[in-house]
């Protein structure tokens, strides 16, 4: 469960896994983002697209999870790319303050003791001025979110122990359980799981990890379907999630708030002689700045112009 086959994802669509690997900025696939695959060949460079080819076939096993990666490649990361995972229990920590923020009260999905957490399991209670429809609403971000923890609680990213749906702590997760406890028929259901993971999101630089954050949400999505309604989702439901994951979770360096690796040429500049002359040959060419959907609006926008005070 905790180490998810792409091929298995393949085996359900094709096409679904493809959405999977898709850079919605770019319009291209989602590249690697770290030199940690480079021993496969050239096609695994940092500034390569990550393909099926790629992640399946003899090298089936390449991508897993941060817990099942050798101690050596994990502080090689480490060092790197300042990749530690946060426990569970520290997630649900900060997850429970957000939610006593937005709801006015303490401890409302778990109360946290001794680094684990006990389940409510009483139907959750809203304050008078709010609806559960605004709690599934309100958007929720994961900042360099690796293999999203915060978001979905699949399994502790530290431990690799499997977290059941009724335990589980993720900001999503949440949602998805406020959806669980107020809808009846699948249609109702499916509308409001569609608009759960439509106010979550998430970056991250390396590829690796975004893709396992993207099959965590999918994986998270199906495994609720079968938990409330006994069977799997059909294609067309596993596509609209998918794409919604696909513009949600994405690849940004955030520090420039670029797509890793990316170029286009520059918009109204002219390379002049002296530029040429001098070796400047390279200024016309520029980073692409992330963008990312706003499903309420129906308008895509760069991620730079809300950080920039445009929202
Ligand atoms: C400390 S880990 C945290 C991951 C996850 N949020 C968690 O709490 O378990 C930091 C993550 O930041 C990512 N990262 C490092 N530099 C980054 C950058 N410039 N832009 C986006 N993500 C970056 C790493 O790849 C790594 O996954």
């Amino acid at each position: 469960m905790v180490d998810i086959i792409e091929q298995e994802i393949i085996n359900m669509s094709e096409k679904l896994f493809n959405i999977l690997l898709m850079d919605r900025t770019t319009k291209k696939n989602i590249c690697w983002a770290t030199d940690h695959y480079i021993s496969y060949g050239d096609a695994y460079y940092p500034q390569e697209p990550i393909t099926k080819e790629l992640v399946t076939g003899r090298n089936a096993n390449i991508i897993s999870p941060r817990v099942a990666k050798d101690v050596e490649i994990q502080t090689k990361r480490t060092k790197e790319k300042a990749e530690v995972f946060t426990p569970s229990w520290v997630c649900n920590e900060q997850n429970n303050l957000v939610d006593e923020a937005w709801f006015g009260r303490k401890d409302v999905f778990n109360k946290s003791e001794n680094q684990c957490w006990i389940t409510n399991k009483e139907i959750i209670h809203f304050p008078k001025d709010k609806s559960w429809r605004k709690y599934v609403d309100a958007k929720r971000l994961e900042i360099s979110c690796g293999e999203a923890p915060y978001l979905v609680s699949r399994y502790d990213t530290v431990s690799g122990k499997e977290i059941a749906i009724e335990e589980r702590i993720g900001l999503l997760d949440r949602k998805l359980r406020i959806v669980n406890e107020n809808t009846v028929t699948e249609d109702d259901w499916f509308f409001w799981v569609k608009r759960a993971y439509e106010s979550i999101y998430g970056y991250e630089y390396q590829g690796d990890s975004l893709l396992i954050a993207r099959e965590n949400l999918l994986y998270t999505f199906i495994e609720n379907m079968e938990y409330k309604f006994s069977h799997k989702p059909n294609e067309e439901q596993l596509f609209i999630i998918a794409r919604i994951i696909s513009w949600n979770i994405w690849q940004m360096d955030g520090i420039t708030m670029n797509v890793p690796y990316s170029e286009r040429p520059r918009v109204n500049t002219q390379i002049s002689l002296f530029d040429f002359m001098n070796g400047n040959e390279a200024s016309d060419k520029e980073p692409i700045p992330c963008k990312i959907y706003d499903w309420r609006s129906n308008t895509s926008l760069e991620f730079k112009s809300i950080v920039n005070g445009g929202e």
